[in-house]
């Protein structure tokens, strides 16, 4: 079974045109995933003109929401989240992995967008001896900040629960944002909105492991830190806590029969082996294609 799979395109910001994809071999596979931030933001025109693009691939369509299909300043990124991307991905003959997993064959289907509970936050990172760590003092002020003695050790879930973090570098203050604070305005803490990706995941993993003999996953979020880069600069380093969640990748090892892990959203390409399972990190703007 040949696996077509494109994340990260980003419409119409990365991606200007769909057709800009007629050149690649996309089209030959058995199953065609899209494994999340196809758009930049919601918007169900874009993203339905992305979807139609592919909609007339043969094979088997399976959409996976990426953290900038759920980006809104007006809507709801959670009604967005559970019916506009379904209802989406059912208009043009996608089945949305997010909702149920997906049997072909002796193979089964099982993902979700996933998400960040900062297990994957940079333990250490050297900063230069002038390098002053600000802490925000009013989420509201854009200039709320004031100077900490804070290293880069001390950092936990308060500080990265704003998404925001500046600094004083050379008596210049800079800062940095993680841009779901803006675009993703929920009711839930990030550990808690993952801790239920993880339980929907492995109860759909639980489910498909009674029926196929193997298994591939697909998430948009990172589900193992070894496919992240080393970062060389602070914003990237900090950014590293938003990357992904080292419990998607935990629970997976815990099932043989999952041979292939694919995630999207660190724009990158990376492949490694844990024994007989492969996982991959699928590049922006690219396709990836394999065999299972
Ligand atoms: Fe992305
Ligand atoms: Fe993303």
């Amino acid at each position: 079974m040949r696996i077509s799979v494109f994340a990260d395109l980003h419409y119409p910001v990365s991606l200007k045109d769909p057709k800009e994809l007629d050149s690649k071999p996309w089209r030959e596979a058995d199953v065609l995933a899209l494994a999340g931030d196809m758009v930049n933001n919601f918007n169900p025109d874009r993203l339905a003109a992305v979807l139609d693009y592919f909609s007339s691939f043969p094979g088997e369509k399976l959409f996976i929401a990426g953290n900038h299909e759920i980006w809104t300043t007006e809507g709801n990124p959670e009604e967005i989240y559970r019916k506009e991307l379904k209802l989406l991905a059912d208009t043009y003959g996608f089945h949305y992995l997010d909702e149920s997993p997906r049997i072909l064959g002796n193979v089964g289907f099982v993902g979700n967008m996933g998400w960040y509970d900062y297990s994957l936050a940079l333990k250490s990172f050297p900063l230069q001896d002038d390098l002053i760590l600000l802490e925000e003092d009013n989420p509201e002020d854009q200039d709320g900040f004031r100077e900490t003695n804070k290293r880069w050790e001390d950092l936990g879930p308060e500080d990265y629960r704003k998404k925001r973090m500046g600094w004083k570098e050379n008596g210049k203050t800079l800062l940095t944002v993680w841009n779901d604070r803006a675009y993703v305005k929920w009711p839930y803490r990030d550990e808690e909105f993952m801790a239920r990706c993880l339980s929907k995941i492995k109860e759909d993993l639980d489910a498909v492991s009674k029926k196929a003999e193997k298994i591939v996953v697909i998430n948009h979020h990172a589900p193992f830190a070894g496919l992240l880069r080393e970062p060389q600069i602070l914003a990237k380093a900090f950014e590293r806590a938003y990357l992904g969640s080292r419990q998607l990748g935990e629970l997976y090892l815990r099932y043989p029969k999952i041979k292939l892990c694919i995630s999207g959203h660190i724009h990158h390409e990376n492949e490694l082996m844990a024994g007989p399972l492969k996982m991959v990190s699928v590049n922006k703007m690219s396709l990836y294609q394999t065999e299972i």
